[in-house]
């Protein structure tokens, strides 16, 4: 069984081709990058518009298969930006009805969660999923994909990308970042806050943009790095202790940091736990975890007709029957 996915639900567009026998195929990708400045939904659909025709073939070349071998046509549904969604779904739709292919609209959040578990050794984990947009703690529990804990502002990677920019780092910001975190050596005041099992990090943007003023910014990157990363440790961990999951995957384009990798990690050593994390292609927005979870719901008999494919920019993990679990 083989499935072709398409991501778009941020500055992204990905196409990648899974199969149930043999892993990923291929996972190709091209991202928008705004001359200056922030996201502009619209601008980052037109950027799909153009890339997403090559990237199908492109991926179908690198697979080494032929459409005949193809079985359905996957798409990321939401949660995202309304433009860059509908487009990646016009995408889908034009392949499944050219190609008389059945079509699966995907949970990208949920997506992360299941490429993790198709290429890592872990089996029932609780995913830290930290990207740009979204920030949460999610668990399989009772038939679904819960939320344990989530951002109630911005999500993590905005945030970063938001300081980073103010300093006139080039975006996407977060790996610069962490390279000017590692010469930080004094932890500043910033506000942590935790509440409950959620997080927000606007008044700790309000701080860092503050403290830049005063002090050396390799010390701020420092603070905004361990406040933020141990908010998002604490979180996780309660998460797990609530669900009795032994297991942390990691998702999302901000855990390629190697620092909130090792603040995780401590954690896990510390509770007897596994962390893992997938190659970082796989954890970045990608259209190959598309592709995978359309394939799982497909074979699990879910089916859509084209009126269903109808994108949902606040498309919630918990709306999701998981019918292949
Ligand atoms: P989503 O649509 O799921 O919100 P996204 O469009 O933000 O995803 P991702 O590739 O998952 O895309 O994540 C990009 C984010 O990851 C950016 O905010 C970027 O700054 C951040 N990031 C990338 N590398 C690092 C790093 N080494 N440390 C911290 N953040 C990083
Ligand atoms: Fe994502």
């Amino acid at each position: 069984m083989i499935a072709i996915g398409i991501e778009g639900t941020a500055h992204t567009a990905g196409v990648g081709v899974f199969s149930k026998e043999r892993g990923v195929l291929s996972n190709e990708m091209s991202s928008y990058v705004p001359p200056k400045g922030g996201i502009h939904p619209r601008e980052a659909a037109n950027h799909h518009v153009d890339a997403l025709a090559p990237l199908v073939q492109k991926a179908m070349e690198k697979a080494g298969i032929s459409w005949n071998e193809v079985d359905v046509v996957a798409f990321s549904q939401g949660p995202g930006l309304g433009p860059c969604l509908r487009t990646a779904a016009t995408a889908a739709r034009a392949l499944a009805l050219s190609r008389s292919l059945p079509i699966i609209g995907v949970n990208h959040c949920i997506a992360h969660l299941e490429i993790g578990r198709a290429v890592t050794g872990c089996r029932d984990p609780a995913l830290l999923y930290a990207s740009g947009g979204n920030t949460q703690v999610i668990a399989f529990s009772n038939g679904r994909y819960r939320v344990f804990g989530e951002t109630l502002d911005i999500g993590m990677g905005n945030m970063l990308d938001k300081f980073g920019r103010a300093l006139g780092l080039s975006f996407p910001c977060g790996r610069e970042l962490e390279a000017l975190a590692s010469k930080g050596k004094n932890l500043l005041d910033m506000p942590y806050s935790v509440k409950g099992m959620d997080v927000a990090f606007s008044g700790m943007l309000t701080a860092a943009l503050e403290l830049v003023k005063k002090h050396p910014v390799e010390d701020v990157a420092f603070t905004i790095q361990e406040t933020a990363f141990a908010m998002l440790t604490e979180v996780t961990e309660r998460a797990m202790a609530h669900v009795g999951k032994p297991e942390v995957l990691l998702g999302g384009g901000v855990v390629q940091n190697k620092r909130l990798q090792g603040m995780v990690k401590a954690m896990c050593d510390e509770r007897g736990a596994a962390m893992w994390v997938p190659p970082g292609p796989l954890c970045a927005d990608n259209g190959a975890m598309i592709a995978c979870t359309g394939l799982l719901m497909h074979e699990s008999g879910v089916r859509m007709r084209i009126e269903d494919t109808v994108v949902n920019q606040s498309f919630r993990t918990d709306q999701v029957d998981v019918t292949w679990r």
